[in-house]
C-alpha cells in the first residue's frame, strides 16, 4: 500500500514508518516539526536504505492537504499528528481542541475527496476513565472518557472517525490505543526526543542516567500496589509499530467500519520496577525520591490484548528488559536528542 504517515517524524511515527517500509509498503511523511527534528529523516533514510518522501506543512491547511491527496494515489493514513502533553493541554485546551480535531478534519476531508478509505488512529489507553475496569477492555460497558482535554481530544476524535467511518461508503478506521510506549529502535539512532523537561517516566529516567537530570522524583509511594508505586502497561516502540502494520494489514479485510484495540503488552510494571530494569541497563544506581502524587495519575492500568491478537494476529514479544536496553543505547548515543538542523 502506499501509506501517508502524519507526524512520521516524531516518536511512535518515526518507527512506523521504519516498519511500514520493512512490511514492503511506500510511505509518504506529512510532518511540520512542531514538536520533531528535521534530523530524523535522514536517521530514517539510512535505516530504510532509501528517503523517505516529507512533505513539511501544517495539515490544518485544508488546502496543501487537499493538494498532497490529489497529487499521489494515497491507499491509507496513519494519523499521528496532535498535540500530546497532558499538563500543557491543561492550560491551551483551546489549543489541544483546535489543532488535534482540525488536523483530523482537514485528513478525512481529502480522504473523502479522493477517495482514500483506511484510516489508523492513534488513540490513547487515556480514554479509559477512572471508572473503567481492569484490566481495560474495547468492550467495557463504561463508555469511554478522560480527565484532561488531551484526553478528551482523543475520546471526541474516536466518536468523530466512527461516525464518519458508518457515514462513508467503504470506510475503514482502527482505533489504536496505546498503553505507555518506550524504548528505541535497536540501533540507537532513533529514539523518543522530549523537549523541555521530560513528562513521561523513562524519558526522564533516561536523562537523569545520562547526566542531563540531577535525579527522578518518584510520584507517588503510597498507592494501593505491591511496591506502593503507580503501575503501568509499557510497550516496547517496536511492538508498538508493527501493531500499526497489523492493523493497516486488518484494514483490508475488516468488516466493521471502525473498530478499537488496545495496543500493549497486558503486563503491568511498577514505576520502582521500571527504574530498577533501568538501572541493569544502565550498570549502576540511578537517583531518586519519593515525592507527593501527580493530579491525575491512575493508581494502575494494563491493557486486555486478546482482541489485538485474535483480530490484527499481534502481540507484543519485547520485555521489559529489551525497552531499557534500547532506550538507554539511544540516549547514549544522543546525550541531547536529534542535532538541531
Ligand atoms: C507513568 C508513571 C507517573 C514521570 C501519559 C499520559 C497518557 C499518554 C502517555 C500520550 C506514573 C510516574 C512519571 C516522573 C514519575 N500520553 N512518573 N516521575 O501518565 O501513564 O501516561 O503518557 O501521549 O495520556 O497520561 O505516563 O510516563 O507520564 O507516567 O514518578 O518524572 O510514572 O506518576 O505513575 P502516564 P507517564
Amino acid at each position: 500500500m502506499h501509506v501517508l504517515v502524519s507526524g512520521g517524524a516524531g516518536y511512535i511515527g518515526s518507527h512506523t514508518v521504519l516498519a511500514l517500509v520493512r512490511a514492503g509498503h511506500s510511505v509518504v511523511v506529512v510532518d511540520d516539526f512542531s514538536n520533531s527534528k528535521p534530523a530524523v529523516m535522514g536517521r530514517l533514510a539510512a535505516l530504510a536504505g532509501r528517503e523517505i518522501p516529507l512533505h513539511v506543512f501544517d495539515l490544518t491547511d485544508r488546502d496543501k492537504t487537499d493538494r498532497l491527496f490529489a497529487s499521489e494515489q494515497i491507499d491509507a493514513v496513519v494519523h499521528f499528528a496532535g498535540f500530546k502533553a497532558v499538563g500543557e493541554s491543561v492550560e491551551k485546551p483551546l489549543a489541544y481542541y483546535s489543532n488535534n480535531l482540525d488536523t483530523t478534519f482537514s485528513l478525512l476531508r481529502a480522504m473523502e475527496r479522493h477517495g482514500t478509505r483506511k484510516l489508523v488512529f492513534s488513540s490513547s489507553a487515556t480514554v479509559y476513565g477512572p471508572r473503567s475496569k481492569l484490566p481495560y477492555r474495547e468492550d467495557d460497558d463504561v463508555p469511554i472518557e478522560a480527565v484532561n482535554p488531551y484526553g478528551r481530544s482523543k475520546v471526541m476524535l474516536e466518536h468523530i472517525l466512527t461516525d464518519v467511518a458508518h457515514a462513508v461508503p467503504g470506510m475503514k478506521v482502527a482505533l489504536l490505543r496505546y498503553f505507555n510506549p518506550v524504548g528505541a529502535h535497536p540501533s540507537g539512532t532513533i529514539g523518543e526526543d522530549p523537549g523541555g523537561i521530560p513528562n513521561n517516566l523513562v524519558p526522564f529516567i533516561a536523562q537523569v542516567a545520562v547526566g542531563r537530570r540531577e535525579k527522578l522524583r518518584v510520584f507517588g509511594g503510597d498507592y494501593p500496589t505491591p511496591d506502593g508505586t503507580c503501575i503501568r502497561d509499557f510497550i516496547h516502540v517496536e511492538d508498538l509499530a508493527e501493531g500499526h502494520v497489523a492493523a493497516l494489514e486488518y484494514l483490508e479485510r475488516a468488516t466493521e467500519p471502525a473498530r478499537a484495540f488496545n495496543l500493549g503488552t497486558g503486563q503491568g510494571t511498577s514505576v520502582l520496577e521500571m527504574l530498577h530494569a533501568f538501572e541493569r541497563a544502565v550498570g549502576r544506581p540511578i537517583p531518586y525520591e519519593i515525592v507527593d502524587r501527580r493530579p491525575g495519575d491512575l493508581p494502575v492500568s494494563y491493557a486486555d490484548v486478546s482482541r489485538a491478537k485474535a483480530e490484527l494476529g499481534w502481540q507484543a514479544t519485547r520485555t521489559i528488559d529489551d525497552m531499557c536496553a534500547d532506550a538507554w543505547r539511544w540516549q547514549s548515543h544522543n546525550p541531547n536528542g536529534y542535532p538541531d538542523a
